[in-house]
């Protein structure tokens, strides 16, 4: 006796008119026509059942803030943080708890179960750092909220961040950020670099730092981060988020760095809204895209996820918390419109994104925790053209949301 079986449903790994079975908070048995009984069966008819989005890179303690104190009027990635600086003294704990919930709630309806999100230290009373501990208890059986420690003033340019990233950290903050184009020279960039993942290492952490998010192609802090994790022995615990210089780099100098960033187990994260939308703004024409080389850094063995980054805030107007939009917006962006190119952008907001965290028993095998999303669709082709209904959600074997498919009604007088 199962406590929950859904019936007839294709994974996205190709597996087609499968049954899922659920004992407690875990998957207990994939397979064609299970047999045995269900305290709920679930008729999938034929639609797409999923693993639960996961957004490998996000700012919750931003998000929804948009129109405070201003909008971005230049909509540019400095105006941004300029206007974020102005913003952050003015937040209330409360404000960014409250803020971080509701958008939890949006993530929760689009079947997006586990964010990583940067965190924001470079204040004083590290009122978001609280804020999204609490948050991150409180949700916990809803979805994994994985926060990083993320010096947005710099790590060296702020003399208060190795402080307050430490004392982050010691609150219980999971992961090590850092922005090392962002410190005031390149020199500077790689020290604060090497202190950080000497820190992290020490630690024991995870490490994921806002990386060379800029178009210009000197900006080469990436091969730092990856000799440092080989120095430390961090294979595919090191993450570099953006990467949107690599977009304009030589590309004898890329073909050096892509097998640097392979061999120390460089995981990659890009962010497709918010690079096509901040990248190329000095540019006339032609306009450079901007994102990172997604297509070529999977060819040569790094993992690629895709992250939402902004919703509502400083830096982006826009958002809703479904990570289809993000794979949609990659897959143009990245030109990634062959058929294996399109079922990465599936994985990059899904497989990819659980592997980015570290997320463990993820997938739809036995044994895995039973989290899963039914889409009103019937594959992964699908679901990137259309981003259909969420028609159910399950999280550690609880049904947490339901969603009626959507069914419209035209009406059209005079064409039978
Ligand atoms: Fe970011």
């Amino acid at each position: 006796m199962f406590d929950l079986i859904v019936k007839h449903v294709n994974l996205p790994d190709g597996r087609t008119d499968v049954d899922v079975a659920v004992q407690g908070q875990r998957i207990v048995a994939v397979g064609p026509r299970l047999p045995g009984a269900a305290g709920e069966v679930i008729d999938g008819q034929g639609q797409l059942l999923s693993p639960p989005f996961v957004d490998a890179h996000f700012h919750l303690d931003s998000a929804l803030t948009l129109g405070q104190p201003r909008r971005n009027a230049s909509g540019t990635l400095l105006e941004g943080i300029a206007l974020w600086g102005e913003l952050k003294p003015t937040l209330r704990r409360e404000d960014i708890a409250e803020r971080a919930r509701a958008y939890c709630r949006m993530a929760i309806a689009n079947g997006l179960f586990a964010i990583r999100s940067h965190v924001d230290v470079c204040d004083p009373e590290l009122r978001a750092v609280d804020a999204l501990l609490e948050v991150r208890a409180e949700m916990a059986p809803y979805i994994d909220l994985q926060l990083v420690a993320f010096p947005q003033d710099g790590y060296l340019r702020d003399p208060r961040a190795a402080a307050l990233l430490n004392e982050a950290l010691d609150r219980g903050i999971d992961v090590v950020g850092g922005i090392p184009h962002f410190e005031r020279t390149a020199e500077e960039g790689r020290a604060a670099t090497a202190a950080l993942m000497a820190l992290a290492a020490r630690r024991g952490l995870r490490v994921d730092m806002h990386c060379d998010e800029t178009d210009d192609p000197h900006s080469r802090q990436v091969e730092t981060l990856a000799r440092e994790a080989l120095r430390h022995g961090m294979q595919g615990r090191v993450t570099g988020s953006h990467l949107t210089s690599m977009h304009s780099m030589d590309n004898n100098y890329v073909d050096k760095l892509i097998p640097l960033m392979a061999e120390a187990g460089l995981q990659v994260v890009a962010n497709p809204l918010i690079n096509i939308t901040l990248q190329g703004r000095y540019d006339s024409y032609p306009k450079r895209r901007g994102m990172t080389r997604a297509p070529e850094l999977l060819a040569g063995g790094v993992n690629v996820a895709f992250g939402q980054d902004c919703v509502m805030d400083p830096w982006y107007a826009l958002g809703s918390g479904d990570m289809l939009d993000v794979a949609h917006m990659g897959l143009h962006v990245a030109q990634m419109t062959s058929v294996a190119g399109q079922i990465e952008c599936f994985a990059a907001v899904t497989t990819r994104a659980a592997a980015v965290l570290g997320l463990p028993d993820y997938g739809l095998y036995p044994g895995c925790f039973a989290d899963f999303v039914l889409l009103q669709c019937s594959d992964p082709f699908e679901a990137l053209r259309l981003r259909p209904t969420r028609l159910l959600g399950v999280r550690r074997g609880a049904v947490v949301l339901r969603c009626p498919p959507r069914q419209p009604t035209l009406l059209l007088p005079g064409l039978g």
